[in-house]
């Protein structure tokens, strides 16, 4: 009898959600969602009611609605069709929300307006594509829902490096509006490297004078030679104080904080362009790098080598002087508490030849160069902190000891996070092999080789906390897009999305609500909703993935998979363009000698799906790895 109760309230429910036709796919995924049964149908008067510290909100959602063909939006004081409160004795956090859709409106609650924002970003994703655009949607229906929600992680980071390539104003603000739609809350902006200096300092004005310039190059990125002296130094910029100050007033009206960084003491050659006595080589005729390979990644004893020097010098008092003017002006800018001083990828061969590094180990009895480096890292940390600042800083940090209250930005894996987390300090995780989301994310030849590949499935393995770490030592996750073969942003977005839905998962959702097969689905119509905003993103996901291996007769075998499942793979070796009469692929073959191209295209219940992948003989055989 009992038995027969329990199915007799479930059946109906697992119904309604599966036959739903209705909209609910929201990334990242709620923390606690019920689709009910019944639609809101918008009305054609649509009236909205939020509380003062909302104005931003409403102003977005006003924009946004108003696409809705004959529809009226105004608003009330009193209780809207669409209603946003600020109810402060609630546990949601200052960024959890409750969104219910039901026959009485909408309603969203929170405690504080960041959690109305996100609020109202999870009812934009329910409603159809169309909003996007004027006229895009009518008579719209809502599913009716009761979504609880808030953050796993305080830190829903993405880093856009505007110092290999330069974004404009507008650029930034546009990828602001689209990474806040899927609730991220951090801009990390690398401000500062070899190939550019972005930040005016007022009181060092050759870093944008001379460090945000240099010659332009339009194809790819270190195949590129060495500038004439006399090539003119026409591509960059940078952004002013008041540029700055009107990004961060943006950011902050969509819950963004902007965490700048200053690459010190490697990454320095825009600055030593501008100040070449910051260095310990002063003679040299430094440029702003345009691309052109200078470093030795394999140097002696695994450390890198400058063949053209791009660091500070640590033992310079000059730089300590340099340095408080920057970090004061910066301090000054963004009211993050974080900044990030970089610290990575630093080359120690010309401080080891240094007769000033040589005294400064004398003096402060540092027994090598990471010792050295924790020296200058020591020294920032004294200067942000004496800006009312905390030092962040990437993993390279730890070496030779870390500073006071440092936190610490993990790239190198999770390891260094690890580290840092057990050594009591905060922890941003962005793990090269989850979230460099400047590699390539699909089949290389179709893509463009950038540094390794990064799939969106292995994206979405994210896991920001690892097992045994204490859980309030880790401030959350962020994935990271380098510049150097992004120059435009257009292309940002490509690089961007999907992967930074599935980041945004890993970030916000709790651990348990995270399905690949559930997120794939989601994305899909996620792709919708991206195009309606015309925001490019990468397809890869639908592309094969194809592997070789060499058998013991030297011969190349051939693997074909599928990053999601029910595609059909069909494939030609003579060149030709396969379609669906083609070799289907079911098995790994032998790849016949005089192939020049394999092609692969694939097929999702008859119709062609993703691209035409056109792979050389020449690629195929160097992704053989094994021996059989
Ligand atoms: C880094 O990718 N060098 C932090």
């Amino acid at each position: 009898m009992k038995f027969k109760k329990i199915a007799l309230i479930l059946l109906p429910l697992g119904f309604l959600i599966t036959s739903n036709a209705q909209n609910t796919s929201i990334i990242p995924e709620p923390f606690e969602m019920n689709v009910k049964k019944g639609t809101y149908t918008l009305p054609k008067n649509l009236v909205i009611s939020a509380p003062a510290e909302a104005v931003d909100i409403t102003n977005e959602m006003i924009t946004t609605l108003s696409n809705i063909s004959e529809t009226k939006l105004s608003t009330t004081n009193s209780k809207g069709n669409i209603s946003l409160t600020l109810n402060k004795d609630n546990d949601l956090g200052k960024e959890g929300y409750t969104l219910t859709i039901n026959e009485k409106g909408i309603s969203i609650n929170a405690s504080a307006p960041a959690g109305l924002f996100y609020g109202w970003q999870t009812l934009a994703q329910l409603m159809p594509s169309g909003i996007y655009k004027k006229n895009g949607a009518s008579n719209v229906q809502l599913q009716y829902v009761q979504i609880l929600d808030k953050p796993r992680f305080a830190w829903r980071g993405l880093m856009l490096d505007v110092s290999r390539h330069f974004f404009t104003k507008a650029e930034v603000k546009k990828y602001i509006d689209d990474m806040v739609r899927y609730k991220y809350n951090v801009l990390h902006f690398h401000l500062t490297d070899d190939q550019g200096w972005r930040i005016e300092i007022k009181s060092m004005p050759k870093l944008t004078e001379v460090g945000a310039w240099r010659p332009e190059r339009k194809g790819k990125w270190a195949n590129t030679k060495a500038p004439s002296l006399d090539e003119p130094k026409s591509y960059g910029g940078f952004y002013t104080h008041e540029d700055i100050k009107e990004l961060v007033a943006y950011a902050k009206s969509k819950f963004v904080e902007i965490v700048p960084e200053i690459d010190v003491p490697g990454h320095s050659m825009a600055m030593l362009a501008a100040y070449p006595e910051l260095s310990t080589v002063p003679t040299n005729n430094y440029t702003v790098n345009i691309g052109q390979e200078f470093i030795d990644w394999e140097g002696m004893n695994g450390h890198i080598t400058a063949r053209i020097e791009n660091t500070l010098n640590p033992a310079s008092e000059k730089v300590y002087t340099a340095l408080d003017k920057v970090f004061g002006e910066v301090a000054a800018l963004f009211p993050s508490n974080y900044i990030h001083m970089g610290g990575d990828e630093c080359p120690k061969n010309n401080w080891e030849k240094s007769a000033d590094v040589m005294d400064l180990m004398k003096r402060e009895n540092l027994k090598n160069q990471q010792e050295v480096q924790s020296y200058f890292v020591k020294r920032v940390e004294k200067i942000i902190n004496s800006k009312g600042k905390q030092l962040m800083g990437w993993d390279e940090i730890l070496e030779g000891g870390l500073p006071g209250n440092a936190a610490v930005m993990s790239w190198r894996g999770m390891k260094g996070g690890i580290e840092a987390a057990k050594q009591n300090h905060k922890v941003v995780m962005s793990p090269n092999d989850y979230t460099y989301i400047d590699y390539y994310q699909g089949e290389v030849t179709a893509e463009g080789k950038v540094y390794q590949g990064l799939r969106l499935n292995r994206t979405y393995q994210f896991e920001p906390l690892p097992e045994g770490i204490d859980p309030s030592m880790i401030l959350g996750g962020q994935a990271n897009l380098w510049t150097e073969q992004v120059q435009t942003i257009r292309n940002a977005e490509y690089m961007t999305y999907p992967r930074a839905l599935a980041v945004a998962e890993s970030v916000w959702s709790p651990k348990e609500k995270k399905n690949w097969e559930k997120f794939v689905g989601k994305v899909e119509q996620h792709f919708e909703k991206l195009d309606a905003a015309e925001i490019k993103y990468s397809k890869s996901m639908y592309d094969a993935i194809v592997t070789t291996k060499l058998n013991t007769k030297g011969e190349l075998l051939v693997s074909i998979a599928g990053e999601i499942t029910g595609f059909t793979y069909f494939y030609s070796l003579d060149e030709s363009l396969p379609d669906n009469y083609s070799n289907a692929y079911s098995n790994t073959f032998v790849l016949p000698e005089d192939v020049s191209i394999l092609r692969v295209v694939g097929y999702r219940n008859g119709k062609q799906i993703g691209k035409m992948l056109s792979i050389p003989m020449e690629s195929l055989k160097t992704r053989a790895k094994k021996v059989l």
